[in-house]
């Protein structure tokens, strides 16, 4: 589309004198991105503008910026027709301007203009996630920055549930609301920060069950920060705190200070974490790689958590367990009759979102979670009945309970089930049971046996229980 069109300005050209004239590419397309801290546009951005034909934008960005009279605009708007005019103006040799929010690069429109064939000069400004985090005075080299545009609420979601800082891009019908509804039983502190860098702009601390109950204003940024000491509703520092208008950006806002003990985390991939002081965002990662596989790896030994009579998962089982259930940043695992939430722990240093339900109170979860560094909503109860409360699973993990658990889970209709059973009997009605719900069952018996040390320098085998993992996956 670019540079060829009959008639462009990108077709050569021959003088009378035949002396070839050289040939100049067309000009690329400027973006301009509109800043979310407010500062006024830059020398360059201006000259672009002055000396464009067209100019494409937002109705709120066109709004806020000098376009000379007569220019043509277009006002975006669904992006195909602006595509076109951009095209069109382009092979014409037409300057033209894309106006767009914060750095266009980041989540923006370049991917577009970059799919469209067309070339860009991008003029970058501070983006809608770097002014959320300075607004809110947190550091944010650890956070992850997700998307809920355009596509399902669900991943976006999951890594609010699965991580300590998580930023938020958000659509209509996308956005603080609907990711509070779904944070809701999670320990979370959010941030909802709307039309930054202009005077309509209003940041509110708040919690996910206030969030569902308020009207939030497009555009907005949602951060997502676990709530140090596991702050959830009620708890003084979960009180909204709002700042409104660009007259009193500077201005410091926060929780109240409530949850800014700057607690020390726990610890995660081999360095103190939480370290932030005030910073209030809880445990994050030390290595600042929050969705990359954890330094420790995972099939831990037993004794990477603490368990009561060896009711937990063995490593060798529980490697097979959490590769068949494929947890990742974007999934959410449920760990049912979890003990002491090993597998849960480790699908959840993998990135998942992670929901343990156990019956016994006593059961170590939180405090192995916390040991590794990782959070995993625990519900104690038993199961079936509690779960029938709890969003739906991607991946279940079935450690303990009987027929009527499998059953429940089934018919939550998750991707992938994986059922770990010691008594035979249980196996042939589990595999039916899996299948006559539609999943495709693979299954494996393990035995694995330990080098034990003998007296005298030798080594033994010392054998541990046989298991059979079965594995439920939707074709
Ligand atoms: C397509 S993304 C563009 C992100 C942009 N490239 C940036 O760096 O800020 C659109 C989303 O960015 C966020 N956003 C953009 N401008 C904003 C503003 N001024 N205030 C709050 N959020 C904004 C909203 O979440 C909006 O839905």
């Amino acid at each position: 589309m670019t540079g060829s069109a009959p008639g462009s300005g990108s077709e050569p050209v021959t003088g009378g004198s035949g002396s070839v004239p050289p040939v100049l590419p067309p000009e690329p397309v400027v973006v301009v991105g509109m800043d979310a801290v407010g500062r006024p546009l830059s020398p360059s951005a201006v000259a672009a503008l002055a000396g464009a034909r067209l100019v494409v934008g937002a109705a709120r960005h066109l709004a806020a910026v000098p376009v000379p009279s007569g220019v043509d605009t277009v006002v975006l708007g669904p992006l195909a027709p602006a595509l076109d005019r951009l095209a069109a103006a382009h092979a014409a040799g037409q300057p033209a301007v894309v106006l767009a929010s914060g750095d266009p690069g980041f989540f923006g429109v370049v991917r577009r203009l970059r799919a469209a064939g067309l070339p860009v000069r991008v003029l970058p400004a501070v983006s809608s996630v770097a002014a959320a985090f300075a607004r809110a005075g947190l550091d944010w080299d650890g956070a992850v920055v997700v998307t809920a545009h355009g596509r399902e609420l669900g991943p976006a979601l999951n890594a609010c549930r699965a991580l300590p800082a998580v930023a938020v891009l958000t659509a209509p019908g996308a956005g603080a609301a609907e990711i509070g509804a779904g944070l809701t039983g999670w320990a979370r502190r959010l941030v909802v920060a709307e039309h930054l860098g202009t005077p309509a702009e209003r940041v509110t601390w708040t919690t996910p069950e206030q969030a569902v109950t308020r009207a939030w204003v497009d555009p907005h940024v949602l951060l997502s920060l676990a709530a140090p000491g596991g702050a959830a509703a009620g708890d003084p520092g979960a009180q909204p705190a709002v700042h409104t208008g660009a007259a009193d950006r500077d201005r410091v806002v926060g929780p109240g200070d409530a949850g800014r003990s700057g607690e020390a985390g726990p610890v995660g991939d081999g360095g103190p974490v939480g370290d932030g002081g005030p910073a209030g965002v809880g445990p994050v990662r030390a290595d600042n790689q929050p969705a990359a596989a954890p330094v420790g790896g995972w099939a831990l030994p037993e004794s990477a958590y603490r368990h009561r009579d060896s009711m937990i998962t063995k490593a060798e089982v529980r490697a097979l367990a959490v590769a068949r259930l494929r947890p990742r940043l974007g999934r959410l695992v449920w760990d049912v009759g979890a003990g002491s939430g090993s597998v849960g722990i480790e699908c959840a240093l993998l990135g998942a979102a992670v929901i343990a339900v156990e019956r016994d109170p006593a059961a170590s979860i939180a405090e192995n979670a916390a040991r590794h560094g990782v959070a995993v909503r625990v519900v104690t109860g038993d199961a079936p009945a509690v779960l029938g409360g709890l969003p739906d699973p991607d991946a279940v993990f079935v450690g303990g309970g009987g027929t009527d658990v499998l059953t429940a889970v089934a018919d939550r209709r998750p991707a992938r089930v994986v059922v770990a059973l010691a008594a035979l009997d249980r196996v042939a009605p589990a595999v039916h049971l899996l299948r006559a719900a539609g999943y495709a069952v693979t299954g494996s018996q393990l035995t694995a046996a330990r080098l034990a040390d003998l007296p005298g320098g030798s080594i033994r085998l010392a054998a541990t229980n046989p298991v059979v993992v079965l594995t439920g996956e939707r074709p």
